[in-house]
């Protein structure tokens, strides 16, 4: 995330740096939750916890993460650098999360799902994600949902395929991880890294390409896998999107679009919705 060719972590600190204020302004008037799906290290988010703390908004943050490492790092980090954020973290798959919260609580809900995770499931899955998240919501509460922009080809080809190889090894650490978690032997130095973008589809994926024929196994599974010279094995989408995608994916799935907050390269959005 810190190479210099990978610019959407940069463009949210951004717009979350220059902009967390028109956030506090939007959500000013009553008591909230700030619920956060996939809060990672949450280094982002600090940048609007301070901006409501600072103008004394009654709020809790709920950092939801599957990682119990993540929510450990995160809550450590709340109270020694935000002790005045009050917060509560949830270790837990999205929904289970977002909804064991509005079990014990029936505030206005603020939903952040940032860094465009939202990209790196497939169009079916998106749909399905935003539904879900309706769903699970009551009408007047907010998302803001982090959305990387189409933009020059080759900016985002670099950023997938950086000059020092980081993302390869991202990608090659799924075959170290299989080795070690479910006993595969893959043998990372028989496969290469390759990545495309599609300008229409919007679609940057990528894979691992088995450079010979070679036979995998993984004992977890109790199976043998076979792959031939030059199969390839898909290890990630990640979406890339216009304005209008944007409003029709917010449309389609019962909100409506509040604000868009953009970086100053126009690389990145964060879009700010409301349920219907
Ligand atoms: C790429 S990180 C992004 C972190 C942060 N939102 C950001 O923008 O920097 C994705 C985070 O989502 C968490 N995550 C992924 N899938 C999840 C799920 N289904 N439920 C809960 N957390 C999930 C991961 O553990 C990880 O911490």
């Amino acid at each position: 995330m810190q190479l210099d060719e990978y610019y959407p972590t940069r463009c949210e600190y951004e717009i979350l740096a220059k902009q967390s204020g028109e956030v506090a302004e939007l959500i000013a008037g009553g008591e909230f939750n700030l619920i956060e799906l996939g809060a990672g290290n949450g280094e982002k988010t600090k940048l609007l916890l301070r901006e409501l703390s600072k103008r004394h908004l009654s709020y809790k943050y709920f950092p939801i993460d599957i990682s119990r490492e993540a929510i450990n790092k995160i809550s450590q980090t709340l109270t020694e650098e935000l002790p005045e954020v009050s917060f509560e973290g949830i270790k837990a798959e999205y929904f289970r999360g977002l909804k064991s919260i509005r079990k014990k609580t029936n505030k206005t809900s603020f939903v952040l799902f940032l860094g465009s995770n939202i990209g790196n499931f497939n169009k079916t899955a998106i749909q399905d994600f935003l539904l879900r998240l309706n769903d699970s919501l009551e009408q007047g509460d907010y998302a803001m949902i982090g959305f990387d922009l189409k933009k020059k080809p080759q900016t985002i080809i670099d950023a997938y395929d950086d000059a020092k190889g980081v993302t390869k090894e991202f990608h090659l650490n799924l075959l170290h991880r299989m080795n070690k978690e479910l006993g595969a032997n893959f043998d990372a130095s028989k496969f290469e890294y390759y990545t495309t973008y599609n300008p229409r589809t919007g679609a940057v994926e990528s894979f691992l390409i088995s450079v010979e024929q070679q036979d995998v196994e993984i004992d977890f599974l109790q199976k043998t896998f076979h792959f031939d010279e030059n199969e390839s094995v898909h290890t990630e989408f990640s979406y890339k999107f216009n304005l209008r995608e944007v409003r029709e994916l917010a449309e389609n799935s019962g909100f409506k679009v509040c604000q868009n907050l953009f970086d100053s390269k126009h690389f990145f959005i964060d879009s700010i919705w409301q349920k219907l």
